[in-house]
């Protein structure tokens, strides 16, 4: 029993030791006073979008951390933009980095894909553009209409898909809003030499001495 406060001591060490390395030095050095200057911060509706793609677990199957050729060579062949940086993240919070890619990663999907009526359809039913698809389809976002009223956002869809006895498939509130940030997810400017510092280096100022002084050879 004597030996229980040393063992107390030494549990609580490693934790706080572990807390230290893993939470909070690395918070600190990707910190970002600024955000970079291109980036605009979410709009009340953008913010609702970000909502529903957390409630509806866009983020088991999409990343939004596109990577450097020096992690992997396929991120930017596969037109998913340049690696992301710390500042990208500034509005985000908690960030959507994700783990898993079983759909594209989205974190420049408003650069690539700009067209409203092409993302209702595709949540509508993923399949109506491509019939390989494993995306879900998410109807709840929408409702189906006798007569549509002004200002109704309509879902263009496919003969095959249309609804029977001439309903018309209207985007529900969920799904504009969800749209509004997917659209708003464009990370494609340029960014600074400082935040790829930061983005590739850490604060391992050896890495940058050894580069300078290669680099004055
Ligand atoms: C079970 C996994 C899965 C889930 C959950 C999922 N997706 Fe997908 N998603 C995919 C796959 C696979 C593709 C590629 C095929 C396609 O475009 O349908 C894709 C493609 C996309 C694309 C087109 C991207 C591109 O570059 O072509 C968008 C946009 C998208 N998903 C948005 C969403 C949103 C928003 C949600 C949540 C409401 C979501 N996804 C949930 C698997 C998923």
């Amino acid at each position: 029993m004597n030996r229980l406060l040393p063992l107390l001591i030494g549990a609580i060490g490693v934790l706080l030791l572990a807390t230290l390395m893993l939470v909070i030095l690395p918070a600190w050095q990707l910190r970002t006073s600024e955000p970079p200057e291109q980036l605009k911060p979410y709009t009340a509706q953008q913010l609702l979008g970000r909502d529903q793609y957390v409630a509806n677990g866009c983020l088991y199957c999409h990343s939004q951390q596109p990577r450097s050729t020096g992690q992997t060579l396929f991120d930017t062949a596969r037109g998913w933009g340049r690696a992301s940086t710390p500042g990208d993240y500034f509005y985000d919070s908690p960030h959507l980095l994700g783990t898993m890619r079983t759909g594209p990663d989205l974190f420049n999907v408003g650069a690539r894909m700009k067209s409203r009526d092409w993302h209702l359809t595709h949540l509508y039913q993923p399949r109506a553009i491509f019939d390989w698809s494993l995306m879900p389809s998410y109807p709840y976002m929408f409702e189906l209409k006798d007569q549509v009223a002004e200002g109704d956002v309509v879902v263009r869809l496919p003969e095959s898909l249309q609804p029977e006895g001439g309903k018309h498939v209207v985007a529900r509130k969920e799904a504009l809003d969800l749209v509004e940030y997917l659209l708003a997810l464009d990370r494609t400017y340029a960014t600074s030499a400082q935040e790829l510092d930061k983005r590739d280096r850490g604060y391992d100022r050896r890495a940058v001495e050894a580069s300078t002084d290669s680099g004055a050879k």
